[in-house]
């Protein structure tokens, strides 16, 4: 299995790690990095705004953007990442599809060209509970490039405790593709709680499936998946 797995017993010493394994490609000279949102990274940035971590010289590209959110929305991407990120760790540059755009086809065409040039050197990526990642829901062909998706109801359902109730959150998103997201060097996915069993379970024992998009990473030759289940 090309798959190094890491299971922590307490919440803490899996960020450390994951912290550590940030820190080592940052010093062995990774420039690009793809970084995720959700809950599952807010202590992991939180660790690192703590720590003397100098991103100044690297940039980095998000994976994805809820459609028709504007910017200023506490629950956008992009607000998550200045909030949990970026005010107190700049980057010399920062990417996030733009979910306001007239045309998000073009705009996720756009995105994937810009991605294709960062060669991303270490992507985080968390899962849902239904095995997707990014926003790519069950079903997505493993060769999709970024695309604009409609969120299923049961993603919609998950991400309802952000926001005051699920009418509020939006039905489509623009997320990198699948392949997209295997084109980076190092990919760290981290599977916190109980709720990513079944995810984990399928990436760790199942087929390889479209039905379950993480396992697409089975195909990929340098994943580090951490876990406290
Ligand atoms: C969203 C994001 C994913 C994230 C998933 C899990 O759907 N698009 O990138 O992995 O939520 O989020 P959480 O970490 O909050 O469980």
């Amino acid at each position: 299995m090309n798959i190094k797995l890491e299971r922590f017993n307490d919440q803490e010493a899996l960020y450390n790690r994951a912290f550590e394994i940030i820190g080592q490609h940052l010093n062995a000279g990774a420039k690009s990095f793809g970084l995720a949102t959700g809950g599952t990274m807010v202590p992991l940035y939180s660790r690192i705004c703590q720590s003397d971590l100098d991103f100044s010289q690297c940039t980095s590209v998000n994976l994805d953007e809820y459609v028709g959110l504007p910017r200023q929305h506490d629950e956008s991407y992009y607000a998550f990442m200045q909030n949990n990120l970026f005010q107190t760790k700049p980057f010399k540059e920062t990417n996030l599809p733009n979910g306001e755009a007239q045309n998000v086809e073009e705009e996720a065409s756009q995105y994937e060209q810009l991605v294709q040039s960062k060669n991303v050197d270490l992507q985080l990526l968390g899962v849902g509970e239904n095995g997707h990642i990014g926003f790519n829901e069950p079903g997505t062909p493993f060769t999709s490039e970024t695309h604009v998706v409609q969120l299923t109801p049961s993603t919609r359902e998950a991400n309802a405790r952000f926001f005051d109730s699920i009418d509020e959150v939006p039905e489509k998103a623009i997320t990198l593709g699948i392949s997209t997201i295997l084109r980076a060097k190092c990919i760290l996915l981290l599977a916190v709680g109980e709720k990513k069993r079944a995810a984990l379970d399928a990436l760790l024992s199942g087929e390889i499936t479209e039905k379950f998009p993480i396992t697409s990473l089975r195909t990929h030759s340098n994943v580090i998946v951490l876990t406290d289940l």
